[in-house]
């Protein structure tokens, strides 16, 4: 044993690139299980993550790691990791399970009285999660008062103001509301997740996107009650590719302009998505009264199965008054093939004043799942239809 070591130093000593590839087994890792979590599905383990975090957080080493073991269930209270951190990358490898308290009344808040998340990770540069692991938000008791008033239900995972942040691989599954929402987040990569709830739960969005740029999101599995992914107020350059989303709403841009409020969004780009059994597919939807804008998005390479509203526009949603609205522009579906189990294959709603302009659609062949005529139906939308089925009236046809 003795003999193995020194060779072993001697060995990285003498050659500093095998010494290179041993530093990744060498860097700082904080184990909850070293700051008293046990993981037994039982004990409320914040406090162990709050001190692991602390710790990780202020590490001088490069690329510290949160370490949350496999195996092992850990119950979190609403729990803030904040930074900024010491390290210029910080990593979070997640392989157990996190869940958060399996009744409402259980929910320990803070002092701030801030009811809005149960993780949060704020103002952290180059924060990587990765792993095989879960997280559960146990939304069920949440959605049983979904239409109670003063029932606030928390977002289970929300980022705010992290640069350049990677999140990788996870499960994340029954969130009290939407699973995941990025604020202020610039340099996002989200890849290889597997979002699960019910069909029936309310608002359970997979992914929120607001005031952020420069977001991938690519290879995940999303089956939700509401929209796989939806991007809002804004938000800018974000590439959504490789999403299978069903059940659920199907990927939105919007809504905005709610209360009429100004709000824009431009540079989306949604790529190589499967829309299966989902209530709306591509969408687009702003609220009467708004300001503001959505341009340059673009739907491409698009399978639609059994989807309610595969292609919609819809500048009606939830009227507030007439007067304005959200400028709806530069917008491309193209190669969208498939199945509308609805009549309405094409929705273009567009508003009276303003139209929507420069609406293309090419390559677009959606049929009947069960057996009948379809149609695409367009109000004030300006633009041109190359090989389109259903034919779309209201546009040029080249
Ligand atoms: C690490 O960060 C903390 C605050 O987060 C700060 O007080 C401390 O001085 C930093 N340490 C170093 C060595 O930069
Ligand atoms: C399209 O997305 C699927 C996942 O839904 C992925 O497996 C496949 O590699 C992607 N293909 C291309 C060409 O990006
Ligand atoms: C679409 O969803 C249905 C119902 O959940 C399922 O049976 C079917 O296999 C799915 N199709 C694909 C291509 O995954
Ligand atoms: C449109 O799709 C239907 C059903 O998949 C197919 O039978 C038909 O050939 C397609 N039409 C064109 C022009 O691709």
């Amino acid at each position: 044993m003795k003999f193995l070591f020194v060779v072993l130093v001697i060995f990285v000593v003498v050659s500093p690139c095998i010494c290179a590839r041993l530093l990744p087994y060498i860097i700082p890792s904080f184990n909850v299980l070293d700051y008293g979590a046990v993981g037994n599905g039982k004990n409320d383990e914040t406090q162990a993550f709050v001190d692991a975090w602390k710790d990780t957080c202020s590490a001088i080493h490069d690329s510290p790691t949160l370490l949350i073991p496999k195996g092992k269930t850990f119950i979190l209270q609403p729990l803030w990791f904040q930074g900024p951190c010491n390290s210029t990358t910080v990593y979070v490898k997640l392989e157990g399970t996190i869940k958060a308290p399996n009744k409402i009344e259980a929910w320990k808040w803070p002092n701030n009285n801030e009811k809005e998340t149960w993780i949060r990770f704020s103002e952290i540069n180059g924060l990587i999660i990765y792993g095989s692991g879960q997280i559960d938000g146990q939304g069920a008791p949440w959605w049983d008062c979904y239409s109670n008033t003063n029932c606030d239900r928390p977002t289970a995972l929300h980022f705010h103001a992290c640069e350049n942040l990677i999140l990788r691989g996870l499960t994340h599954i029954n969130s009290p509301r939407n699973h995941i929402s990025l604020n202020a987040c610039h340099g996002s990569h989200i890849s290889k997740l597997h979002i699960i709830a019910p069909n029936e739960s309310p608002n359970t969005d997979g992914i929120d996107i607001a005031e952020s740029s420069n977001v991938i999101i690519e290879n995940s599995k999303m089956e939700t009650g509401d929209d796989c992914i939806a991007i809002n107020h804004g938000s800018s350059s974000i590439n959504i590719i490789g999403i299978f989303c069903g059940p659920g709403h199907g990927i939105s841009v919007g809504s905005l302009g709610r209360n009429g409020a100004d709000e824009s969004v431009e540079n989306i780009y949604v790529r190589n998505c499967t829309f299966n059994g989902t209530t709306n597919g591509a969408r687009i939807k702003t609220w009467m009264g708004g300001h503001g804008y959505a341009r340059k998005v673009t739907f491409e390479d698009i399978i639609v199965i059994e989807a309610y509203n595969p292609v919609i526009i819809d500048q009606e949603y939830n009227p507030y008054d007439s007067v304005h609205a959200v400028k709806v522009s530069d917008v491309t579906f193209r190669n969208i093939r498939g199945t509308s189990i609805s009549k309405h294959a094409i929705q273009l709603n567009c508003d009276e004043a303003i139209s929507c302009t420069n609406i293309i659609l090419e390559g677009i062949n959606i049929t009947s799942s069960i057996g009948e005529e379809v149609h695409a139906s367009c109000k004030n939308a300006k633009g041109m239809c190359t090989s389109c089925i259903p034919y779309v009236p209201c546009l040029s046809q080249e």
